[in-house]
């Protein structure tokens, strides 16, 4: 196959594009694979598996995010930080589900705005990280690049990346999206069950009181309808539209997973329906956005403290050249107390510059610090602030606050701090279980809704 950089074409995708163009550019964070002949079989017998999701469901949700461009729905993306091949069970994907379900009608019916519903799920299994080694009890291993790659056990034999993980990744994924369509399309997500998508240790919080109140006010109306004899059988009320995210990190597996549509001749990754590119592999002239310049699925960046307006504005143009709502959602994880400072100059730089982008806000990741017993952590006030902060910006510059993107799971785990439970240092250590960032709880995740619910109202 012929191969050309595409690099500095001023369409963006370039003729030369191909699913491998991006291994003539530099390649951040891949793994040191040990062995090659293997990573090879493994790439080889992915490309001839099917494809996970269809390249018209990705247009699909193209094409909800361009509402949510136009200012007319709101995204909630949501999900682990990094899904776990050890922790992987029908109860932990419906929970995460209907976390993000309650959190979705909490903003749907507390704000009057359709939410567009995207989780950090079924294939979100590489972490990029800040140094190749971390230090764990004393010892120095190589770190953990997300279960995709190797283990997170504190040895070096766990720590060698493995190309067979590759394969494990795609069938955990397969199976989490079959579990999803299956919840969504088949009952579970239907509006007459927003009752029970309340968990009791959720239900017995004040967000879950406030929930139960808002779903027996849900109940009233479609009662009410019913009773006036609207026909309430469309799909709409029965089941749920959910698609799948997760950060394009790992090239050699996204490659293997990009397919030509038959429809429309156009190249998609099949291994979700959007793709991010993260604050680590965004450099302009890298692999991450040849890449991603080229396949025609919605496309997330995210967006920290150091970017400058230059810099996002060709990231713009590298990756929505044609400048199509929906193509292109910007994630914003400035932390809290900065965005008022980084974020107007570059919301005005985009709208100058014609890209009718979606703007999201990720309050996690410029909010995370390392507690005194050593846990990583975040603050729920800091998420919240951040998120204000979004807020306020956005309306100050007339640009639509388009969404959210939190690290959150169903379960009662304690790893971000405050929320009304109040969780505190020292009581991280009682249910921290995430194999990467620390996630808002089921409690918290709720409370986050109404918050936002209220942001959007006013
Ligand atoms: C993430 O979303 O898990 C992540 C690593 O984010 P960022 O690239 O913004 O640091
Ligand atoms: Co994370």
């Amino acid at each position: 196959m012929e191969k050309a950089s595409g690099f500095g074409h001023p369409g963006g995708v370039s003729d030369a594009w191909t699913p491998d163009s991006w291994r003539d550019h530099p390649a951040d964070q891949q793994p040191d694979w040990p062995d090659l002949s293997l990573l090879e079989q493994s790439l080889k017998t992915l490309a001839n598996l099917p494809p996970l999701v269809f390249a018209g469901e990705a247009r699909s949700l193209r094409s909800a995010l361009g509402s949510v461009a136009a200012g007319e729905a709101f995204l909630l993306q949501a999900g682990d930080c990094a899904e776990s091949f050890h922790d992987f069970s029908a109860d932990s994907i419906r929970d995460k589900l209907r976390v993000i379900l309650q959190m979705a009608v909490v903003l749907t019916y507390g704000a009057g705005v359709p939410v567009v519903k995207l989780g950090r799920i079924a294939g979100q299994f590489a972490k990029p990280r800040s140094s190749p080694y971390e230090i764990v009890d004393g010892v120095e291993l190589p770190s953990f690049r997300g279960h995709v790659v190797n283990d997170d056990a504190p040895t070096p034999e766990a720590r060698v990346p493995d190309p067979g993980r590759l394969l494990t990744a795609y069938h955990q994924s397969a199976s989490t999206l079959n579990l999803l369509r299956a919840f969504t399309k088949g009952g579970f997500a239907d509006l007459s069950q927003v009752h029970v998508w309340n968990q009791q240790f959720v239900a017995d919080s004040p967000g879950g009181r406030d929930y139960e109140a808002l779903a027996a006010e849900i109940e009233r109306a479609l009662r009410f309808m019913r009773a006036c004899g609207v026909d309430l059988a469309g799909a709409a009320l029965h089941q749920v539209d959910f698609w799948t995210s997760h950060e394009a990190l790992i090239l050699g597996y996204e490659e293997a997973m990009t397919r030509r549509d038959s429809l429309t001749g156009d190249w998609y990754d099949t291994s979700a329906h959007l793709l991010w590119v993260g604050e680590r592999t965004r450099r302009l002239d890298g692999a991450h956005i040849e890449f991603l310049s080229g396949v025609s699925n919605p496309i997330g960046a995210k967006i920290g403290p150091s970017a400058e307006p230059e810099t996002v504005v060709e990231l713009c143009d590298r990756l929505d050249p044609g400048r199509d709502p929906g193509r292109l959602t910007l994630i914003t994880r400035m932390g809290a107390g900065k965005v008022a400072a980084k974020l107007p100059v570059l919301l005005r730089a985009v709208r100058d510059s014609g890209h009718p982008v979606v703007w999201a806000c990720d309050p996690m990741h410029g909010n995370t610090f390392v507690g005194a017993g050593g846990r990583k952590t975040r603050h729920f006030d800091h998420v919240v602030a951040e998120i204000r902060e979004f807020f306020a910006v956005c309306r100050e510059e007339g640009v639509w606050p388009g969404g959210v993107h939190v690290e959150l799971t169903g379960d009662h785990v304690t790893e971000c701090l405050g929320g009304t439970d109040e969780i505190l240092e020292n009581d991280l250590d009682l249910r921290y279980t995430t194999t990467c960032d620390p996630r808002l709880n089921g409690r918290q995740s709720l409370d986050l809704a109404f918050q936002v619910a209220d942001l959007l109202r006013h």
